[in-house]
């Protein structure tokens, strides 16, 4: 293969440490300091239309559906529009209402996906306007939506994505600050949004240094037979990807839940074999989210939380820094990233190329 290994033992390891860069990238040309908002050539949305949207929809496949369920809680607090995210593969069939006052945005690594691609098609097809959010320029699902965002994470080889995840919710995160700005975000707060996004690839290369401490925490919940992901609000979508991220790569069963269903079923696993992982920011929900540590605890469940400060109920946790409370989602995931990495090369997983899973699904 054509790519520099530049010293990383996987593809994975490698695109997981260029995500300093790469959000760079993102963020490249795109602030506009005069007007606290940015800037998104390719949007093909003027102010007057992006004012006419009543609903956000996202559309996409795996991991890409993740960072799309980020971007709907971005997009709803920061532009105050009601957004949700949904499999592109059950839209297509469930005989949606389209409506011809929401967005609706594709979002795509590859920029190939089949199911997203005949999404996108139906879409157009009852004449929607589709807006792309995709990695591959000039791929598909670029070509045949009316504009859009290019994430310019670069190109991801790994079976299981990363580094294209967060430059993916990054872009939701330019596109909420734009859609807000031309509705009621303040300048203010579109300051603030722009100087916690200025800090993310600095926070990012903090949280990558502090790789030691993950890999032996992996080491240490390796010989889990499965494992529970918990968070809320904004960091329900960070485990739900965390989730996908470890059964991809290492195999371990895993699932997330909300922690505030836990204790209408899940609580009902856990014990000592079943390992939890909270996703637990420093923000308006702590208490509730410390309550159900308290929960889990109670049950003999290990604990390792990600988290703005060390958990005393935890076991472990893993320290990542604060950033804008809308945008904490983005950072919170990455120490999952290499706990799932560490975790399958503990096991001897055949990590960029996982069983039975393809890059890109470009049949249905
Ligand atoms: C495949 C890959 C996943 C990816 C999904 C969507 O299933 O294994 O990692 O998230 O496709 O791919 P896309 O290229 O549309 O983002």
């Amino acid at each position: 293969e054509s790519y520099d290994m530049g010293g990383h033992d996987t593809y994975m390891h490698k695109e997981i440490h260029e995500q300093a860069d790469a959000v760079d990238r993102a963020l490249r040309g795109r602030i506009d300091d005069r007007f606290s908002t940015v800037h998104l050539g390719g949007l093909n949305l003027d102010a007057r239309e992006a004012r006419a949207v009543r609903r956000v929809k996202i559309l996409g496949c795996g991991t890409s559906y993740h960072a799309g369920q980020i971007g709907a809680q971005m997009i709803e607090e920061l532009a105050r529009i009601p957004a949700d995210a949904e499999p592109a593969s059950e839209f297509r069939y469930r005989n949606p209402v389209v409506d011809p006052d929401t967005l609706y945005i594709a979002v795509s690594q590859s920029g190939e996906t089949y199911d997203v691609l005949a999404a996108v098609q139906e879409l157009k097809r009852k004449g929607a306007r589709v807006l792309g959010l995709v990695n591959v320029v000039g791929s598909a699902i670029a070509r045949e939506t009316d504009g859009g965002i290019y994430v310019h994470a670069g190109p991801e080889v790994c079976v299981v994505s990363t580094k294209c995840f967060t430059n993916m919710v990054v872009s939701f995160g330019l596109l909420a600050l734009h859609l807000g700005r031309t509705r009621d975000l303040s300048v203010a707060d579109g300051k603030r949004i722009l100087a916690g996004l200025r800090k993310l690839p600095a926070q990012i290369e903090e949280i990558l240094a502090n790789e030691a401490q993950i890999e032996e925490l992996a080491k240490e919940y390796a010989d889990a037979k499965s494992m529970m992901f918990i968070g809320r609000v904004r960091g329900y979508p960070v485990a739900r990807e965390a989730s996908l991220k470890l059964k991809e790569v290492s195999y371990i069963h895993a699932e997330a839940y909300p922690a505030s269903e836990l204790k209408h079923g899940p609580l009902a696993l856990i014990e000592p074999a079943m390992p939890t992982v909270a996703i637990v920011p420093d923000d308006e929900l702590l208490e509730k989210n410390r309550a159900a540590l308290e929960e889990i605890k109670a049950r003999s469940g290990r604990i390792l939380a990600v988290a703005h400060s060390v958990q005393e109920k935890a076991d472990h946790t893993i320290v990542v820094p604060k950033n804008e409370h809308e945008l904490d989602a983005i950072l919170m995931g990455i120490p999952l990233q290499l706990f799932a990495y560490y975790t399958a090369k503990a096991m001897g997983r055949d990590i960029d190329k996982p069983r039975n899973l393809a890059k890109s699904v470009t049949v249905e």
